[in-house]
């Protein structure tokens, strides 16, 4: 059975650990992720945007499927299913399909529209005892043709958004989506210990996950953040392990064009990052 994030996620924050929060974008990075997470016995959160959730026919079939794999794969770990960076409508219709785990992200709305907002899906998804991710300020990069710069939230917003009673909280902390820019200043740290002060050790989330150094994720971690967002790593990795398969010719090896076989290494290379970040957040041995 899938779970709400809200325990998986007080544990870790009571435990300073981060559980990852994986984006899937089809069946076999749910089959790789959850594979890793069962090795490592970390508990995992499925992160679903909604580009990738109309990708993989729509919410109900994300939903499904994710169901399915889990118990086929008779998978024990803690897993919940949750929809990343979600909007107001997007949110309601997840929560309908059978998510554990929404985010709303109203953080381009003026702060009184993300606080109306964000109030009413908290009731809608709590009434259902399905956990809650809302976000203050803009968080930097491109996804899903959303582009925002590396921003840093107000640590006032995010005490009136955490008042509200939110599950665990996004706020931007110079953290970019995407591959990180050469000459990127890094985590404010500054910030982010402001709004663990004033969120009362409310969980918080490190969106942009993929390519932030080790010591940094450390320290992000020791300050509150108990969920760390990963999507752009996992597909780098898949791309290299596929192009260098092609490269040495084994798709035309016997029946080495078979998607079982073409999309195997690509599969085993998101298995072994998945290990190793979930070693990098603590999160091994705490399901
Ligand atoms: P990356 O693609 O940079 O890992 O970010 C993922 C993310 O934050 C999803 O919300």
């Amino acid at each position: 059975m899938l779970v709400s994030a809200t325990e998986m996620l007080k544990k870790a924050h009571d435990g300073h650990y981060a559980v990852p929060a994986f984006n899937i974008n089809n069946l076999e990075w749910t089959k790789s992720i959850l594979k890793a997470c069962e090795e490592m016995k970390s508990p995992v959160i499925l992160g679903v945007s909604e580009g990738a959730a109309k990708y993989m026919c729509g919410f109900k079939n994300v939903a499904d499927m994710v169901k399915n794999v889990h118990d086929a794969m008779v998978i024990t770990v803690p897993v919940a299913l949750h929809l990343d960076h979600g909007t107001y409508d997007g949110a309601k219709a997840c929560i309908e399909a059978g998510f554990t785990s929404v985010m709303f992200d109203g953080s381009h709305y003026p702060i009184a529209e993300n606080i109306e907002k964000s109030k009413e899906i908290i009731a809608y998804a709590h009434a259902k005892g399905i956990s809650v991710e809302c976000e203050v300020g803009g968080i930097g990069g491109t996804e899903d043709g959303v582009t925002s710069m590396g921003e840093v939230a107000d640590p006032e917003e995010c005490r009136l958004i955490n008042d509200l009673g939110v599950d665990f909280l996004a706020a931007g902390i110079g953290n970019i989506h995407g591959v990180y820019p050469e000459n990127w200043a890094g985590l404010n740290f500054e910030v982010l210990a402001k709004i663990q002060e004033v969120t009362n050790g409310r969980p918080l989330v490190l969106h942009g996950g993929s390519g932030i150094p080790k010591d940094q994720i450390k320290k992000a971690i020791s300050l509150g953040v108990s969920k760390i967002n990963v999507n752009t790593e996992l597909q780098l990795e898949f791309a290299k392990a596929t192009r260098q398969y092609i490269e040495e010719g084994k798709d035309r090896q016997g029946k080495g064009y078979d998607p079982r076989k073409l999309l195997a290494p690509g599969c085993e290379a998101i298995v072994n990052k998945c290990k190793a970040m979930i070693q990098d957040f603590g999160s091994d041995n705490k399901a």
